[in-house]
């Protein structure tokens, strides 16, 4: 596991993706590292979700270089849990390993889930929903774990067990993760890495270095904060760091 730490998991370089005569990714160069966080920030629009689609290799019709090493697992803004399976069962679909029974136990127990696992999706909460996803992802032990705005949708008090979840499992297992997210706190809390995608480029970079658990006001954070609202063109309540 520790060798992953520095290794890359994916070199992306010269990606252009067109829709119709629309260049929405325009010569995007970018490299993760196995093991880093980093948080994808950008207008609505800017391709952050084109850019997710074609490192999970859903996107054929992409120019460019991709190269993604080692396996990939996505969570999405909403959870996407098959209705007619059990918890339990959406956590394993599609997994051909031989203890995948046993790896949907621990993947839920570790998102606080056993409980469920054998209730049916439309009867979990939205946080519950979100967690099964981020417990499907997990249970593929992903090198490259990408998440598009999986925390949007729930309420500030959820987002913010579901955010102490998230780094709790990243430390444990160490995938690199590729959050995209519109919110410029989540981004600060989280990452190592902060990118804000604009013109179909990656426009801007910063590290975060400041020790976790986080807070808001670490004077690391609320600098990067200015930075990062500045170069997302965001102007008037500081305090609305949402660019979207
Ligand atoms: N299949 C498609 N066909 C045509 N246009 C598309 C397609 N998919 C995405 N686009 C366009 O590409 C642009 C980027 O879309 P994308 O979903 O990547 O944006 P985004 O940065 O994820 O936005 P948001 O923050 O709103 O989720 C948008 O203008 C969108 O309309
Ligand atoms: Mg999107």
């Amino acid at each position: 596991m520790a060798a992953r730490l520095s290794q890359r998991v994916a070199g992306v370089r010269d990606l252009t993706r067109r829709f119709g005569d629309r260049v929405v990714l325009d010569g995007l160069d970018l490299d993760i590292e196995g093991g880093e966080f980093i948080a994808l920030l950008g207008r609505s629009g800017s391709g952050k979700s084109t850019l997710l689609r074609a490192l999970a290799g859903l996107d054929r019709d992409v120019e460019g270089r991709l190269e993604v090493t080692g396996s990939v697992a996505v969570a999405f803004q909403e959870p996407r849990l098959v209705p007619w399976k059990r918890v339990g069962s959406n956590i394993t679909l599609g997994l051909a390993v031989p203890d995948a029974g046993e790896r949907a136990r621990r993947a839920l127990a570790e998102v606080g889930l056993t409980e469920r696992a054998g209730a049916w999706p439309l009867t979990l909460s939205g946080g519950e929903a979100q967690r099964a996803s981020l417990a499907r992802a997990l249970v593929r032990e992903p090198e490259l774990l990408l998440l598009d705005e999986p925390f949007s949708a729930l309420d500030a008090l959820t987002r913010i067990t579901v955010h102490q979840l998230v780094v709790q499992l990243w430390t444990v297992h160490r995938p690199a993760v590729l959050l995209v997210t519109h919110d410029v706190d989540e981004a600060l809390l989280l990452a190592s890495r902060v990118l804000v995608l604009d013109g179909g480029r990656i426009a801007y970079e910063a590290a975060v270095t400041a020790a976790r658990p986080r807070h808001r006001d670490h004077p690391e954070l609320v600098s990067l904060r200015t930075r990062l609202l500045t170069v997302l063109g965001v102007t008037g309540d500081a305090d609305d760091v949402r660019t979207a």
